[in-house]
This record gives C-alpha cells, structure tokens and sequence, in this order.
C-alpha cells in the first residue's frame, strides 16, 4: 500500500505542477469586450500608470495573474486588478476583481463597469466620487464585494442594490447620502459585513434587515437613524462579533435581547 501511495502523491505532485503552469500561460486572451471596457475605465481614471498593470495591452497578464492579494486588503492605497483565466478551456480570461483606490478621480461611477459582467469585487474607496449611486449598480450581479467608502455620493441609495444577492460584505461608509435605507436591502441575506457609518441616512432600521441572519459586522454609527433599535438584532443576527450604533437618534433602551449575542466581542 505504502510504495503506491506516495507514487499516487508524485503523479499529483506533477499533474499539479504542469496544471498550474498551463494556466499561467499566455494563450489565454482577455475577453475583447473586457478589453475595451478596462482601457475605456483606464483612460478616464489613471493619473500616472500603475505599477505592473498592463493597461495599454493584455489586461490579464503580469500583475493581473499573480495569486497574491495584499493590495486588495490595503484598506487606504492601492489599485490592482485579477482575471480568471480558465474559461472554454483555458483560453478566454475574465476580470473578476478590481481596485482603484485614492485616485483623487471626480465624477461618477463608470458605466464601463456594466462591461466586466464577472466581476465579484469593486473597491473604490476614498476618491472624490460624487452624485447618486447610479441605479445600474444592481445589473453587476456577480458583486460578492462592493466598496465605495470615502467619497462623496448623495441622493438617496437606489433599491436596486438589493438585487445583488451575492454580497458578502457592503461598504458605503463615509459619503453624504440622504434619506432612508432602503427595504429591498434586506434581500441581501448573504451579507456578513454592512459598513454604513457615517452615511447620512436617517429614519428606522427597517424590519426587513431582520433577514439579514448572517451578518457579522454591523458598522451604523453618526447617522440619523431614529425609532428603538430594533428587538431581532438580538434573536435574528446570531453571528454578530461587531455592532456599532453610537452617534445616532435612537430613542428607548438598548434591547435585553443583545444579551443572547454570544459572539458579540465589541459593542
Ligand atoms: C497554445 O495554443 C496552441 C494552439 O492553439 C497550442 O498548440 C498550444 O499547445 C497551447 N499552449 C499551451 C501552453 O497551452
Ligand atoms: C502586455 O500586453 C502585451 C500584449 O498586448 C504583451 O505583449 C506584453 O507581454 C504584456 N506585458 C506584460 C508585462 O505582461
Ligand atoms: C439592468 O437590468 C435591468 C433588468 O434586467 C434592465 O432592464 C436594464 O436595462 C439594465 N440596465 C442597464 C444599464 O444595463
Ligand atoms: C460633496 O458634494 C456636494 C454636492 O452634493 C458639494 O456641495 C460638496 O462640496 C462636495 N464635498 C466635497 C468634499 O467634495
Ligand atoms: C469600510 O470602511 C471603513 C471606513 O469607514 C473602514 O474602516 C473599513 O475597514 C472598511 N471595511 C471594508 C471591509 O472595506
């Protein structure tokens, strides 16, 4: 048994290698439409070119391929981009991830995002982002990561965010929106992270949130929500580590049922 084990484990080892190798070569070609798009995105937003980042050629080599990913958990700096290259059999390569953070860029949401339909994360934290979140945010339906913190979007947020059933983590800290969450967010039952600090949005934290069940960070300090905090926070979201609710208008006492929040380590 022994002998044939560890020669099993050689074959993986090289099927593996020569696997792994094939996938990072360049016969595979980004998908042409993707192509257009990202230069379109490129030329409206680079100030000066990115390090390692292919813009003018094959977005999905060099930098785009690397497995590493500090540069998308640098929380204040960084732009980066990744393909998945394995599509019909390893010859078309898809963007999935993005980042363009603190690039001073003013104006809006490109609509060439609409184009890079594989997608599962945005990041486009602290530019001068400003006006509304445009509607068609919800059609980037393979979102599992959005963030838009530190800019300046107003206006109310559209109720087509909640079409992205795929969200893990949402952040829309720090922008100036007004009014009211809306309901049809809480169909993003998928959600562990929702960072709405310092939003501008007032009124209630709506019933609808009580689907949101798999929330682990709560982020809503320095608004103006008003009305209880809400009784389900302590019965519906079980696996809260992290709640913050300070700087706002909530009236009444702080609900006895937090107190079943085993998980909750700060408050
Ligand atoms: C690249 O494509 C060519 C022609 O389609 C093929 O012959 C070759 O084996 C491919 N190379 C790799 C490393 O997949
Ligand atoms: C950039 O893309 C071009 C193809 O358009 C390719 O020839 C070149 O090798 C790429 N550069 C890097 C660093 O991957
Ligand atoms: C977004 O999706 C909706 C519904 O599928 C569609 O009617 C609309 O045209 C799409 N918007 C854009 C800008 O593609
Ligand atoms: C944010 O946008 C508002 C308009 O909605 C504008 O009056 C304000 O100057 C902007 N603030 C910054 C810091 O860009
Ligand atoms: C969301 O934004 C806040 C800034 O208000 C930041 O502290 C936090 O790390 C961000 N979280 C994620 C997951 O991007």
């Amino acid at each position: 048994m022994k002998p044939s084990c560890s020669k099993c484990f050689l074959y993986f080892l090289i099927v593996f290698f020569l696997c792994n190798k094939s996938s990072n070569a360049q016969n595979a070609t980004t998908d042409p439409s993707e192509v257009r798009a990202i230069n379109s995105i490129s030329g409206q937003w680079f100030i000066y070119p990115l390090d390692q980042w292919n813009i003018s050629g094959e977005p999905c080599s060099g930098v785009a391929l690397r497995q590493s990913d500090s540069v998308f958990e640098d929380p204040v700096l960084g732009s980066d981009i990744r393909c998945d290259c394995s599509f019909n059999d390893r010859t078309v390569c898809h963007i999935t991830r993005l980042s363009l953070v603190g690039l001073h860029r003013q104006g809006g949401i490109p609509k060439e995002l609409l184009d890079l339909p594989f997608l599962t994360f945005l990041k486009i934290d602290r530019n001068h982002l400003s006006g509304p979140l445009p509607a068609f945010i919800g059609n980037m339906s393979r979102l599992e990561f959005l963030s838009i913190a530190h800019n300046n979007f107003s206006r109310p947020i559209p109720k087509e965010l909640g079409n992205l059933k795929k969200l893990h983590t949402l952040n829309l800290s720090v922008n100036n929106f007004y009014g009211t969450l809306p309901p049809q967010l809480g169909n993003l039952v998928n959600l562990e992270q929702l960072y709405i600090n310092s939003c501008g949005l007032s009124g209630e934290i709506l019933s609808t949130f009580a689907n949101l069940g798999n929330l682990q960070v709560v982020w809503a300090s320095d608004n103006a929500f008003t009305g209880k905090i809400p009784d389900f926070i302590g019965n519906n979201w079980p696996k809260l580590t992290s709640l913050r609710f300070e700087g706002n208008s909530f009236d009444g006492p702080i609900p006895s049922g937090l107190g079943n929040l085993i998980s909750l380590t700060s408050l």
